[in-house]
């Protein structure tokens, strides 16, 4: 562990927009004297003058003493050439994502510092090693990724290129942490850890629309009340803006060599083309216009509790869900397995409730000559969504519907009808996050411990991919997978070989 850079080192911050003026404001809160540079007239007047706003609201609510806000806006001291670096130990651009005005700023800026000041850059999508080739010490480049808006959110990813100092990252490391973020350590590579993992929390749900499994709002509830993510795919890509989104998409895609993983769907570009951008626009996925109706997700009518519910064989979410039916009343007795269905299901009145694996309840009925085949979604906890996904096989009676819908909302649990697709929501979001993040590992782009801390911290999952994995059974999720990598044929499903591995070792994937 390296020592952070004492409070009385001078920082420098290169581009007073959104993201300098945030990270400006969380160095000068931590107490350093922190020089502010703009190239456009008056941009980092402006952004002091913000920022000092920003502090006496906050103060205004108590979050802070306004003698602290006064200071801490007191020691952002916005200058007009890179010649007033000098002092700095530490110099954070954000500036323009431009590959060659961000090295022209570099090869300027290090002959102006100090040998051994550190020079991070804010970049979200460019190499930390193509930005520091060229210069004379390549080794003091270190990526400092702060994520918007900087003093809200508290991941830093921490990029080193092939050429930073171990050193130097330690140092950016340690200081993020002093400034109370959670630094994550990762290697240069595109996306870094969370633009790369989090692809398929929207490519999943872009597929599934693309499918016509269900409508956007749908997905959404979906997501946030079985999965327990803080917002639905398409509600987050509205936010973030359909045009950003799509960009980040593609060039992860693009710089991947057009790895099928990554691919960007045509649903993203013609949203684009249309300029429904989202919030921003008042039209993205939804309708934002003052009066719209906000689109209700898709919920199935009342149907009768059914009268009987056993479980059969041994599954992690058909026991899940048994736990729940338990405590709305239903006596869920024991019952035999019939392998060819699944190794754990419910049975309601019998009807077939079978855990999603990445099979369609179709492909499930064929195979085991079962017409009454209902698949459940994967909750993040059972015992409290409050609703759920199914999907009937083509064959599947009208009455086998109603018993499984039926004893989910006698539960408590509104239901929400799929067509029938391989993998339902949550089950295929995750078993794909935590297949990414495997992959992550295996690459050394991250620690396991990191890449989940990293996916909590900088886009708020409920839980790090892999310890998610783990608490479903890593071999339900590599079935997953397979079944849907048969299903689609694409090579976007294969599995990550970490995941293989702890498959066949029975090995947890988090740390
Ligand atoms: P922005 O457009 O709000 O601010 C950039 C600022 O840099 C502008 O004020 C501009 O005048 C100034 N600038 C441009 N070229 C300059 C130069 N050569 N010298 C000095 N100042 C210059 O952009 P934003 O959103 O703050 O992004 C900045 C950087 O942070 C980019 O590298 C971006 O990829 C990265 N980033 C952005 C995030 C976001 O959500 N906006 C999140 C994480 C990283």
């Amino acid at each position: 562990m390296a020592d952070p850079l004492p409070r009385t080192a001078d920082v420098g911050v290169i581009g007073a927009g959104a993201m300098g003026a945030g990270i400006a404001q969380i160095a000068a809160q931590a107490g350093h004297r922190v020089r502010l540079f703009d190239n456009r007239m008056g941009a980092a007047d402006q952004a002091k003058a913000k920022i000092a706003e920003t502090l006496a609201a906050l103060a205004a609510k108590g979050k802070l003493a306004p003698a602290d806000a006064e200071a801490a806006a007191g020691r952002i001291v916005p200058v007009h050439a890179l010649g007033d670096f000098v002092t700095a130990r530490l110099v954070i651009e954000a500036i323009v994502e431009d590959l060659d005005v961000k090295r022209r700023l570099l090869r300027e800026l290090e002959v102006v510092v100090a040998p051994d000041a550190i020079l991070a850059t804010n970049t979200s999508s460019l190499s930390i090693t193509a930005l520091a080739a060229g210069l004379k010490h390549p080794g003091r480049v270190v990526g400092m990724h702060f994520f918007n808006p900087a003093p809200v959110l508290p991941l830093v990813e921490v990029v080193s290129g092939l050429a930073t100092d171990a050193a130097a990252a330690a140092v950016v490391h340690a200081t993020a942490a002093a400034w109370g973020k959670v630094p994550v350590h990762a290697t240069s590579t595109p996306g870094f850890i969370v633009n790369r993992c989090a692809r398929a929390f929207y490519s999943e749900a872009l597929g599934l629309l693309w499918e016509r499994a269900a409508d956007a709002a749908t997905i959404d509830a979906v997501t946030r009340e079985a999965g327990a993510f803080r917002m639905g795919p398409f509600e987050l890509m509205d936010m973030i803006g359909n045009d950003v989104n799509f960009a980040v998409t593609k060039s992860v895609w693009e710089a991947y060599f057009h790895d099928p993983r990554f691919r960007p769907s045509v649903l993203q570009q013609e949203r684009v083309a249309a300029g429904h951008l989202g919030r921003k626009t008042g039209r993205g996925y939804f309708d934002y216009a003052a009066g719209a109706a906000k689109p209700e997700p898709r919920t199935e009518g009342s149907a009768p509790r059914p009268s009987r519910v056993s479980l059969a064989g041994r599954s992690a979410l058909a026991e899940g869900l048994a736990v729940r039916l338990r405590a709305a009343g239903f006596d869920v007795g024991a019952a035999a397995a019939d392998a060819a269905v699944a190794p754990g299901y419910l049975e309601v009145d019998g009807a077939l409730l079978v855990p999603c694996d990445g099979r369609t309840a179709t492909a499930i009925a064929v195979a085991s000559g079962r017409s009454d085949v209902v698949v459940f979604d994967l909750a993040f906890d059972y015992a409290k969504c409050t609703r759920l996904a199914l999907a009937a096989a083509d064959g599947c009676g009208a009455a086998a519907v109603a018993s499984a819908v039926g004893a989910l909302q006698a539960a408590g649990v509104a239901v929400s009808r799929f067509d029938d697709v391989a993998g339902l929501p949550v089950m295929r979001t995750v078993a794909m996050l935590a297949n990414e993040a495997a992959d992550a590992v295996t690459q050394g782009i991250a620690s396991a411990r990191d890449v989940d801390l990293a996916m909590m911290r900088g886009v708020n999952y409920p839980r790090g991919p892999l310890a998610w994995a783990d608490a479903i059974g890593v071999p339900h999720v590599c079935a997953t997978l397979r079944y849907l990598a048969a299903h689609y044929g694409e090579d976007r499903y294969r599995l990550s070989p970490l995941i293989a591995r702890r498959e066949a070792t029975g090995g947890r994937l988090a740390e």
